[in-house]
């Protein structure tokens, strides 16, 4: 079981924390009794054709997001986590490879996740909407990192690169709530 953490403050009250929030602990959370079996090769190569599809689809809408947007250290971050992104595809694609397989492309994932509204809309509302709908991806993102974690302690460099993508998610996440707040705060 991972160990969520959620603190709580006067400002939060009890409302859902949305970022910055989850804490893995390694030595409960991933080891012993908790993993899970081994994937074999074949369930390995089709999740990881998931998540390279994913970090495509991620590379296209932060490229997009940055360019449309007007602040430019949100730009500039947009670009940066897009690059970042694009280190994910890399390090996957090249698992994938040294599994035997081709890294394919299944299309665009993240539309089913998060509606088609993400970059659409302009201004501070529209940034601020479109954050939101990015911190909803990265979310789902950490998740199925995190699920996949479990069975992948068998492959040392599977669960090396997986916990090196699942931290980057939750810095990415932790900016853009950060910023989310910001905007509300000081519009
Ligand atoms: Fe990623
Ligand atoms: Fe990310």
């Amino acid at each position: 079981m991972f160990l969520l953490i959620v603190p709580q403050s006067k400002e939060l009250g009890n409302k859902p924390v949305i970022a910055g929030h989850i804490q893995v602990r390694p030595n409960t959370a991933i080891s012993g009794t908790e993993r899970k079996p081994p994937l074999t090769s074949e369930e390995m190569i089709s999740k990881l054709n998931w998540f390279y599809s994913l970090e495509m689809n991620q590379v296209d809408l932060y490229t997009a997001q940055s360019k449309r947007q007007e602040d430019i250290y949100t730009s500039r971050t947009l670009e940066r986590v897009a690059a970042i992104e694009q280190q994910h595809v890399d390090n996957i694609a090249a698992m994938i490879k040294k599994l035997g397989a081709n890294p394919t492309r299944l299309g665009d994932v993240i539309a089913p996740l998060t509606g088609q509204i993400a970059g659409k809309l302009l201004g501070l509302a529209g940034t601020v909407v479109t954050l939101k709908a990015d911190i909803k991806l990265e979310e789902k993102a950490m998740q199925d990192y995190k699920t996949f974690l479990l069975h992948a302690g068998g492959h040392e460099e599977l669960f090396k690169l997986l916990w090196n993508n699942l931290i980057d998610e939750d810095l990415h996440t932790a900016w853009f709530a950060n910023k989310v707040r910001e905007l509300e705060r000081w519009p």
